[in-house]
């Protein structure tokens, strides 16, 4: 279904369906003979949501008829999961650097099922704001409550659709924009119009003290290009064929078509550093390199075309 203004979502659909496709790589990472990381509530949340097509991702044994029909695909799903768990380690090195550092305020925007609050070893008097839709929220404190865990740093829901004031319910929760903090976008720039994504930076520079930190994956040179898109488009549709001919229903399978907004955006590294910060960017194969993984060889588009921007508010 196409994005509305005011859309919200379960976490079994529409954009809530994208961060269980993220957990299901998690947990293949994490499950993997050669894990990068580590990230044992991935599983806890694919068992709570039930099948659906996100368990492709997690996926090791794909049915003879994808990989015959489609035969990049394992290539295509290990360069996805590699990409996943590599982003994953530079946004969890990213915030602990913050914390160990002295910052005491996280922000995680878009927190979705990332389990950071739950699973990193943070230091004392660290306060975690997790923001995103209501029902997102609620699954994962539901499904984590449910299973006994504990988080590890004061943990704050933030219920919030973040193209409203968010910045409003981010102080009620409790934060303080004159005491340095780190912020995080992590998986969500696409999902927003380019409009809200502008908003989105003018209220963290609004929020953030002296000594803050941010970091955002941000959509590559390519995101917009009309040729990348047509190749997007057309390798979304066999694949959602392929689903409904293997009895999902078509409309199971995330089309990015229509949940992300394909529109021109202002650099997220330009526009900080006109902003006062410190910047530094990467590219996807440069962010994969620290962790000693890589895109997949030999097929076009293998891996997502992001940059990893992070920055020091000086
Ligand atoms: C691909 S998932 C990424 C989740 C998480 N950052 C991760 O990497 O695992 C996208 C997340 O963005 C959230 N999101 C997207 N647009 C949003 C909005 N307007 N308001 C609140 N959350 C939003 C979704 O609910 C979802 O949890």
């Amino acid at each position: 279904m196409p994005r509305t203004d005011n859309d919200s979502w379960e976490i079994t659909e529409s954009v809530g369906a994208t961060a269980l496709g993220v957990a299901a790589a998690r947990m293949a990472d994490t499950e993997s003979d050669n894990p990068l990381i580590h990230d044992p509530f991935a599983r806890v949340f694919l068992e709570a949501a039930g099948e659906g097509m996100w368990n492709w991702f997690a996926s090791g044994d794909l049915p003879p008829e994808v990989i015959e029909a489609e035969p990049d695909v394992p290539l295509r799903m290990q360069g996805m999961r590699d990409y996943m768990a590599s982003r994953t380690m530079f946004f969890d090195q990213f915030v602990l650097d913050a914390a160990n550092a002295g910052v005491q305020q996280v922000v995680i925007l878009a927190a979705g099922l990332d389990a950071r609050s739950w699973r990193l070893p943070w230091p004392a008097g660290v306060t975690v704001y997790e923001l995103d839709q209501p029902k997102v929220l609620e699954f994962k404190s539901s499904t984590l409550q449910e299973r006994g865990a504990q988080p590890t740093a004061k943990l704050v829901n933030v219920p919030v659709d973040l193209r409203h004031d968010w910045p409003t319910a981010l102080r009620q929760a409790g934060f303080d924009p004159d005491a340095p903090s780190v912020f995080t976008a992590e998986g969500l720039l696409p999902f927003l119009p380019s409009a809200a994504q502008d908003l989105l930076f003018e209220r963290i520079q609004a929020l953030t003290a002296p000594g803050s930190r941010a970091a955002a994956e941000v959509p590559g040179p390519e995101f917009n290009n009309p040729d990348f898109r047509d190749r997007q488009r057309a390798q979304m549709q066999r694949y959602r064929e392929l689903a409904a001919r293997l009895g999902h229903g078509e409309h199971d399978f995330p089309d990015f078509e229509e949940l992300w907004y394909f529109e021109d955006r202002t650099d997220v590294g330009d526009w900080l550093r006109e902003h006062g910060w410190d910047v530094s960017v990467l590219t996807t194969v440069e962010m994969m390199a620290r962790y000693d993984r890589r895109p997949p060889e030999g097929i076009e588009d293998g891996s997502p075309d992001t940059l990893f921007v992070w920055a020091l508010r000086s």
